[in-house]
């Protein structure tokens, strides 16, 4: 019989305890899918005594993970803690140090600390792989590394982060603000503990960065990423741009330019009838485009014990069967420094905004959108409330610097009341 795979898990809550239930429960197939048997010989946690919902007296347990990644019998270290610093790291490199793979769900480490652990990884012959970091079940990073591997990736686009769709297709549908609706889904236990993560587009930045990193061959940059997260999308614009035939997102774009990389995680407006328009609750999506394959689309469940422990088990058995490869699609000797674009490409921008009720508001408006260089495509306006009235215009591509421009020039019209909102359109 082949030698079996051994393996040590740190870390036992949704993710980990989701682990150990297949492993248990799929013990078989997994032996003849690779060859060989995999069992887990020992585990840790805080607790030792905590109820995990599952059977784990059989496993030898280690307080300190680091001595878990150490155990001779342990020949992959599986990380499911969390963290980017702390245990989660320092058990990593103590498991690279002595040159076994890992396998990690923490996409928070690799978004921070990719590239000197693939150097280190690398540098030993060892693997580290992370199906489960990025968008849960959904297998992208395979997708990305390996099924696309032929092609020149132009663009990858997505929502990557299952809490904020969650909110913004709730939002629309039951018609509530912002705050009503985090406050519900706090309650409900779908916000990470610190809920800035989810909300501030933070969790979802880390995956992006991961998958740009695959897709365009450069080491994982998350400060390069234009990062803004959904506390300041209002009720009264996911209102106002389904009217206009819109969907609000969370959406992270990435794209090589001829200015550098772009990467940004912000709210943007992506057409109702296209795939992520239709994207509600906590799914995820993610659409991947190659010179030669064109756009494939992704989707499904982005967390919960059983889709990410999905995303845990495949990586074990790439590892029982002897699939290595490198980190990050190509050696990571070999990954270039990202220059961050220092601007957007142009797009088509969505502007809401309260009109003073005057004679020639309107053409003041249209004045101060020409002098920026901004075409109107399309405006709605719609009846006053307390003598202003909401405003919305469409506009054809254009930077972001004219929007600014004329945003800062409505200031001076004394017509437009409060602060306009300006939301990008992206191309899907
Ligand atoms: P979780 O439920 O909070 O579980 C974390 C586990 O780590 C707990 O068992 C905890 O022990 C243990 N732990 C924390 N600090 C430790 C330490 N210093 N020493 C030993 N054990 C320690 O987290 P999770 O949701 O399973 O997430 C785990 C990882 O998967 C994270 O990197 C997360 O970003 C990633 N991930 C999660 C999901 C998801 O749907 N949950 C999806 C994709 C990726 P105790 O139980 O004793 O407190
Ligand atoms: N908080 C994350 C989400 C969990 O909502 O998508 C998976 O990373």
């Amino acid at each position: 019989m082949s030698q079996p795979l051994r393996l040590g898990i740190a870390g036992l809550g949704t993710v980990g305890a989701g682990v150990v239930q297949i492993l248990r429960k799929q013990a078989a197939l997994l032996e003849t899918r690779t060859g060989r048997p995999i069992v887990i010989s020992a585990i840790s946690a805080r607790s030792r005594t905590k109820d995990r919902g599952v059977n784990l007296t059989s496993y030898a347990w280690e307080d300190d993970p680091i001595a878990l990644a150490q155990r001779d019998d342990v020949d992959v270290f599986v990380e499911l803690m969390g963290g980017e610093d702390g245990p989660a790291k320092a058990a990593t490199e103590a498991a690279l140090e002595l040159g076994k793979d890992v396998v990690t769900a923490n996409k928070a480490m690799l978004a921070m600390h990719g590239q000197a652990l693939a150097v280190t990884a690398e540098a030993r012959n060892c693997v580290i792989k992370y199906e489960a970091a990025v968008a849960g079940g959904i297998p992208v990073v395979k997708a990305l590394g390996e099924g696309l591997a032929g092609n020149e990736v132009t663009r990858v686009m997505g929502v990557m982060n299952g809490s904020c769709n969650y909110i913004l297709t709730r939002m629309e549908d039951a018609g509530l603000p912002y705050a009503d609706v985090f406050a519900e889904a706090d309650g409900l236990g779908y916000l990470e503990a610190d809920p800035q993560l989810d909300v501030g587009g933070i969790d979802a930045a880390h995956k992006l960065a991961i998958l740009s990193s695959l897709a365009f061959g450069t080491q994982v940059n998350f400060a390069g990423i234009e990062l803004e997260g959904i506390e300041r999308v209002s009720i009264e614009d996911i209102t106002a741009a389904a009217d206009m035939g819109y969907k609000i997102k969370l959406l992270g774009v990435a794209q090589m330019t001829g200015r550098g990389l772009e990467q940004r995680m912000q709210p943007c407006l992506v057409p109702e009838t296209s795939p992520l328009g239709q994207l509600q609750g906590g799914t995820n999506m993610i659409l991947l485009e190659g010179d030669a394959v064109g756009q494939i689309v992704l989707r499904g469940a982005g967390a919960g014990a059983g889709p990410t422990a999905s995303a845990v088990l495949s990586d074990i058995c790439d590892i029982a069967r002897g699939y290595r490869g490198s980190v990050f699609g190509q050696p990571a000797n070999t990954l270039t420094a990202a220059t961050p674009a220092l601007s957007q490409r142009p797009a088509a921008y969505y502007l809401r905004m309260s009109l003073k009720d005057k004679p020639g508001a309107l053409a003041k408006v249209a004045a101060v959108l020409g002098e920026a260089g901004v075409s109107i495509d399309r405006m709605r306006q719609y009846g006053h409330i307390d003598d202003c009235a909401p405003v919305l215009i469409v506009t054809h591509k254009t930077t972001r610097a004219d929007i600014d421009h004329a945003l800062a020039a409505f200031d001076n019209t004394s017509v437009v009341a409060g602060d306009p909102v300006a939301l990008r359109i992206e191309e899907v």
